[in-house]
């Protein structure tokens, strides 16, 4: 890729990888330095960024970001169950075509005029397909719009996984070769290399083919010095002081094994309303009565309300059974992967994630103070996951 011409945009886009961090922080991203790396490696490279990560991490916020911060259109692909590839690369603008067919109608008479029977006039038509489809009468969407732009784009793949395995192989062409094959018009190349992000909730497991062309990262929940810099960025009108706490408080919660745990956006809007009510205290009332805020499913809601007197004092009648700082007290067997083997556990990966596929997975006790006892959490891995043959499924020839 490093001799690919195109690429000479993308060399200086960063000094270094402080330069990226100090450039997205600029733009009120506040980058850890993995990212940074990746994202000053997606320049250099020209290679696609894979985002994975419970929702509300700043994923999508990140591709916004890099627009931003390298002052390109953002073009943005929303990924949704049984999209296809004519919402996503192109389609053929069926009006246009009949209108012009309309327009032209004297001289399609003429094409076929002394055409002897049926069959000779179908192949006259038949012969002036090309002017009909042609990219004329091409509406793009956002992959071609992006390959094809004028300018340099980012182009943001949003939620990938929420999209049908097809689609994830129509995007293969794309990934690795900058271009796109339309049979009727031919390859369109890319004019300007665009930055590519694309974002999974890991709701289920993405195509080897695909992490394999991309940049990929696990984006986790933040540490608490860089949650507490993105909160106070954010002028929610909280005390420094309260929002230390607040963030050991949704850190806890995070350890709850939640269908949905409170994300960074649910911090930011948790320190907003304890600001809009001047709390002055982080009681374990008012944290109750505001934790509709942060917690969205009734079950989850009953296991954090149980959990916060314990979080708010850890010294109160249960055992602590979470280091908040560190994130790690847990007493079960679950295990950690390399991909996110750092200070926010394990809570926050895989099993959460498979939790939010099959809600009600856990037991209501499960890292609750309420029965020691209970059941150790098994990672629940799915066999066959990964090894699917994408290019089987494509309806057209993709690499692999
Ligand atoms: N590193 C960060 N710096 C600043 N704000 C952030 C950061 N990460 C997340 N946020 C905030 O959290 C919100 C949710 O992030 P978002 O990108 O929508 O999450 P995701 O796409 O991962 O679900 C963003 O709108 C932003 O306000
Ligand atoms: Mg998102």
């Amino acid at each position: 890729m490093t001799t690919d011409p195109r690429n000479a945009a993308g060399e200086g886009e960063f000094d270094d990888v402080s330069h990226a961090l100090e450039r997205f922080r600029d733009a009120g991203y506040l980058a850890d330095n993995r990212l940074a790396t990746t994202v000053f490696l997606q320049t250099r490279l020209g290679k696609p960024v894979l985002l994975e990560g419970p929702a509300g991490v700043g994923k999508t916020q990140f591709a916004t970001s890099l627009a931003a911060v390298t002052g390109r259109r953002l073009i943005r692909l929303q990924c949704y169950e049984g999209q296809d590839e004519t919402k996503a690369l192109y389609e053929w603008d069926y009006g246009k075509q009949m209108l012009y067919t309309q327009i032209l109608r004297e001289k399609i008479g003429q094409v076929v005029e002394d055409a002897v029977d049926l069959d000779e006039a179908v192949e006259r038509i038949a012969k002036q397909d090309s002017v009909f489809f042609s990219e004329r009468f091409l509406a793009p969407r956002p992959l071609l719009e992006a390959i094809d732009s004028e300018d340099p784009v980012v182009l943001l793949i949003d939620e990938v996984d929420r999209a049908d395995e097809a689609l994830e192989a129509v995007l293969l062409e794309l990934l690795s070769e900058y271009q796109i094959s339309i049979p009727e018009v031919g390859t369109v190349k890319a004019r300007q290399l665009p930055y590519v992000v694309l974002t999974s909730n890991n709701t289920r497991d993405l195509s080897a083919a695909l992490k394999r062309r991309c940049l990929h990262l696990f984006l986790d929940y933040p540490e608490a010095q860089r949650e507490l810099e993105i909160i106070n960025s954010k002028d929610t009108g909280l005390s420094e002081a309260l929002a230390v706490r607040l963030i050991e408080i949704v850190r806890g919660l995070r350890d709850l094994e939640l269908r949905k745990a409170p994300s960074i956006s649910e911090t930011i809007d948790w320190a907003r309303t304890l600001a809009v009510l001047g709390v002055s205290e982080l009681s374990a009332d008012v944290l109750s009565s505001t934790l509709n805020v942060v917690v969205k499913y009734e079950r989850d809601l009953k296991k954090a309300l149980a959990a916060i007197p314990r979080l708010v004092d850890p010294n109160a009648t249960v055992p602590a059974r979470h280091d908040l700082d560190h994130g790690h007290g847990h007493g079960h067997g679950h295990g950690h992967d390399a991909d996110h083997g750092h200070d926010s556990g394990d809570v926050d990966g895989k099993e959460v994630r498979a939790a939010k596929d099959r809600p009600g997975r856990h037991g209501d006790t499960y890292g609750g103070p309420a029965r020691p006892d209970a059941p150790v959490l098994t990672k629940a891995v799915t066999t066959g996951q990964g090894e699917r043959s994408f290019a089987a499924r494509s309806a057209r020839k993709r690499p692999v």
